[in-house]
């Protein structure tokens, strides 16, 4: 095992740094300066069904709902086409409306999870086209499902998902630049996002630089109960999958929140002792995320903002604010960055607080009863 592991502690530690490498694999072969080629779209003119949909509906569990999560701001601006987040457990339980105009993409990095494949066991009963998204060749999502996209992760041993989550997005990345290749109005848009996606593995390669900073801060938050992570737009799922790391590795209370929900009710959970952790990164919510730190700062929020390299003062002007900074990338790319200081917060709580990284208590790697 240890040779596994090379020269790391963990696997999610070995995980979190591959993930330069996971990221050039996923994107290998795909994607060329002219457009990206999706080898697994491009039969039976899939690409022109789901063009036509009339809606996408993501579905997953977990680190693959939040990767979907953060891919359907992307999906909607380059497709133009409405997407329906559903929780795989909770579509099922509602037998919620799934239509043969839809399409469905299905994301799970084991492609085994049992809600996700009762889940397309109903879509296809329902006559969707359903689409896997999974890092497991061979497995029972990408074999019942009409097409799909590989992730080409690497395995993922650590039950805390970390690189898997990463490609997922870039693969989503792909299927919107793919399925929105039509679109002329949004041509110069796809060219950003291509040349961010060939700059992303650098990109995320610097940020490792913060490993020493995020050890730090685990240490200051060592004996907290709880962590707020507020997030908005692209970034609203980094917060809700920032927060699951820590809760499922670190066994700390955490919670990821809508910022533009903060007034309607987790306002009242500030003080001086609650750590809050508010990402603002450029884009177009930014001055929306600057009026939220100046309203948790005047309740005395114990705050810790990440923004984009050279923000710091932008962000935090009285300098009362434990600031990280990242790499500024393409703006729906951003999730991709900002989630790995999460990834090596988490860890590095978990190792300080003194629990089993790859192992956490109660939870399985893949979940396959319901
Ligand atoms: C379990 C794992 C999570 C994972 C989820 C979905 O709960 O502990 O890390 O995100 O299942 O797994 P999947 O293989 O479908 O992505």
């Amino acid at each position: 095992e240890q040779i596994k592991k090379g020269s790391y502690d963990h696997f999610m530690q070995k995980e979190i740094h591959e993930q330069p490498h996971s990221l050039t694999t996923t994107m290998r072969g795909r994607v060329k300066d002219s457009g990206v080629l999706l080898g697994g779209l491009k039969e039976k003119e899939y690409l022109k069904t789901i063009r036509r949909s009339r809606r996408l509906v993501f579905i997953g569990c977990g680190t693959s709902y939040n990767a979907a999560l953060a891919a359907r701001p992307f999906v909607e601006e380059l497709t133009g086409i409405p997407v329906t987040m559903e929780v795989a457990s909770d579509l099922l339980d509602r037998q919620g409306p799934i239509y043969r105009e839809d399409t469905a993409f299905f994301v799970s990095q084991s492609g085994e999870t049992a809600d996700t494949l009762l889940a397309l066991d109903y879509a296809l009963e329902n006559g969707a086209l359903c689409v896997g998204i999974t890092n497991t060749v061979g497995s029972t999502l990408s074999r019942r499902t009409h097409c799909g996209v590989h992730i080409n992760a690497g395995c993922e041993i650590g039950v805390a998902s970390t690189k898997a989550y990463t490609s997922q997005i870039v693969v989503m990345v792909m299927v919107a630049l793919a399925v929105g290749s039509d679109q002329i109005s949004t041509q110069v848009r796809r060219q950003a996002i291509i040349s961010g996606l060939s700059n992303l593995p650098s990109n995320v390669s610097e940020v490792f630089k913060l490993d020493t900073e995020m050890k730090e801060l685990a240490s200051s938050l060592i004996d907290s109960e709880s962590l707020l992570v507020f997030g908005r737009g692209y970034n609203y799922a980094t917060a809700l999958e920032g927060a699951l790391k820590v809760k499922e590795v670190a066994l700390m209370h955490s919670e990821g929140m809508l910022a533009g929900e903060m007034k309607h009710g987790p306002l009242a959970l500030v003080d001086e002792n609650l750590p809050i952790i508010v990402i603002a990164t450029r884009d177009a919510c930014f001055s929306k995320q600057q009026s939220v730190i100046q309203q948790l700062l005047s309740r005395k929020g114990r705050l810790i903002v990440m923004c984009s390299k050279g923000d710091a003062s932008a962000v935090c002007p009285s300098g009362s604010c434990r600031v990280i900074e990242v790499p500024e990338v393409a703006d729906c790319l951003q999730p991709v960055i900002n989630i790995i200081p999460l990834q090596l917060l988490a860890y590095h709580l978990t190792v300080l607080r003194g629990f089993d990284v790859d192992q956490p208590r109660n939870l399985a790697k893949s979940v396959t009863t319901q």
